[in-house]
């Protein structure tokens, strides 16, 4: 199993989005797939439109109380969620405790032989619900909209994990998608050939364009897939998918 945390400080990137349609688009091929709703605002599940206020979560399998498969739910074929549960507010307000990242790493580990991939949608903040995703996770993908702040705070997230693969000894695959891509813009094709002077090795081939479509499937409770037929959402996940697949990465435009 691909356990893969969904990461960036910053709101309104893109996480939920790719968490969203990306593991959809695993399901789609036929991979089991498990989405984790980290953020306590529940997105995923709301993407998903399987949001219910009461929903046993993640915050339980946190706190040793279930597991993961007591508290996940079908959200589609081969594609389960976890929702966040409502004491994951409190979790993350809390004082931190190696145990719950503990938790959270043994849980998924019992899932492992079940399932192909793991996605954590995470929430826009750089606290203790991170710490905890990164302790259990071990690939990363980070979301970066093709804006001219986007490169501002991305030092921030290396550091972070390079941080945890010191403390935890460990080496993450680390992922760059570049999202909201507008092709008629020029600012975002300046934006995502500077990304590339930061991370040569590290940028997968798809950009995420900017879509009507995946701006509004989330309040239909649909993926980009399940919309009004082909679209562009839709082809750019499914090919991001594939370039997760084969580590196919961006390398300047041609
Ligand atoms: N490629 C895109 N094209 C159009 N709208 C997008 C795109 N990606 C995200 N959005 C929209 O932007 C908003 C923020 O995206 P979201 O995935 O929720 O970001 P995050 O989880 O990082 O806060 C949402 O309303 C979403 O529908
Ligand atoms: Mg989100």
């Amino acid at each position: 199993m691909r356990t893969i945390a969904v990461i960036n400080q910053k709101g309104g990137v893109g996480k939920t989005t790719t968490t969203a349609n990306l593991a959809h688009a695993f399901a789609i091929k036929g991979h089991s797939v498990t989405g984790i709703d980290m953020d306590p605002q529940g997105h995923l599940a709301a993407h998903w439109g399987c949001y219910r206020r009461d929903a046993n979560g993640v915050d339980q399998v946190l706190l040793g109380e279930k597991t993961i498969p007591q508290v996940a739910i079908s959200a589609r074929e081969r594609l389960h969620l976890v929702p966040a549960g409502e004491g994951l507010k409190e979790i993350e307000r809390g004082k931190g405790d190696d145990l719950l990242a503990d938790r959270l790493k043994e849980a998924l580990s019992l899932v492992a032989n079940t399932q192909d991939f793991t996605f954590i949608d995470c929430p826009p903040a750089s606290g203790l619900l991170i710490d905890y995703v990164l302790s259990a996770a071990d690939e990363v993908i980070i979301p970066v909209a093709a804006d001219y702040l986007a490169l501002r705070g991305l030092s921030d997230i290396i550091e972070t994990v390079r941080k945890f693969e010191q403390q935890f000894e460990k080496t993450f695959t680390y992922w760059v998608v570049v999202t909201r891509f507008h092709t008629r813009r020029k600012l975002s094709w300046e934006v995502r050939d500077k990304l590339l002077e930061y991370f040569p090795d590290n940028m997968l081939a798809t950009s995420i364009r900017e879509a009507t479509v995946l701006a509004e499937c989330p309040s239909f409770g649909k993926t980009a897939f399940e919309y009004k037929g082909a679209n562009f959402g839709a082809y750019d996940y499914a090919s991001l998918a594939r370039d997760l697949l084969n580590g196919e990465c961006y390398r300047g435009q041609e």
